[in-house]
């Protein structure tokens, strides 16, 4: 069994997609054994207990960030994770954690990476003009949002949107996305030639 755990700063919709998907077996043999916040008020916490799952607030407090991420990484050891999912973790994570879970950190971000990185991607994507937008799920490397793509789903843009309606346009298929890409990443099906993500067979 895959032990997963899924870090969070805030509202934790995109955990909550994992954690029923690892339960109805949509991700099989994977469990999210532990959810883990920067921040002891993310709505994601309530969720999480309410699904019975194990939570940790784990705050950086004027520590420096390798500091912070080694009480992470001595939380996840000592739980046996194999893999960890950022959720709305809104926090850079240094070499520290890269090199500890390196290709076992993937993270979602809204937007058709590599356009829009960053905060507020959907915001950029409005001002920008594009016509179509998305979302990402990625390997975690020392980049900025620019680590291997695993899986993208595309949405459009539409006249009248407000950041909020885009926001929720592509929300609906970050929930989507992520458990798919879990899922191919716990099944072993994934190998990476240069940067590109490919199925094995
Ligand atoms: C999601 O839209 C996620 O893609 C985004 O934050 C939101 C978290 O929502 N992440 C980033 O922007 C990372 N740079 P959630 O807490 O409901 O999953």
């Amino acid at each position: 069994i895959c032990r997963i755990a899924v870090l969070i700063s805030g509202r934790g919709s995109n955990m909550l997609a994992l954690v029923r998907a690892a339960r109805d077996g949509a991700i099989p043999n994977a469990q999210i054994v532990v959810v883990i916040s920067d921040r002891a008020d993310a709505p994601g916490l309530k969720l999480a207990a309410e699904q019975g799952i194990e939570t940790l607030v784990i705050e950086r407090r004027g520590r420096s960030r390798a500091d912070h991420e080694r009480e992470i990484i001595a939380a996840l050891r000592a739980r046996h994770v194999d893999l960890v999912c950022l959720a709305g973790y809104m926090r850079l994570l240094s070499p520290v954690f890269i090199e500890a879970y390196r290709w076992r950190t993937l993270n979602i971000h809204p937007s058709l990476l590599p356009s829009f990185p960053g905060l507020d991607a959907q915001r950029q994507a409005l001002e920008h003009g594009v016509k179509w937008t998305g979302c990402t799920v990625h390997f975690v490397d020392e980049t900025l949002d620019g680590g291997p793509i695993i899986e993208q789903r595309v949405v459009p843009v539409l006249d009248d949107d407000t950041v909020e309606t885009l926001s929720a346009r592509i929300l609906a298929e970050e929930h989507k996305a992520y458990p798919a890409a879990v899922a191919r990443v716990v099944r072993g099906e994934l190998r990476l030639i240069g940067r590109r993500v490919i199925s094995k067979s």
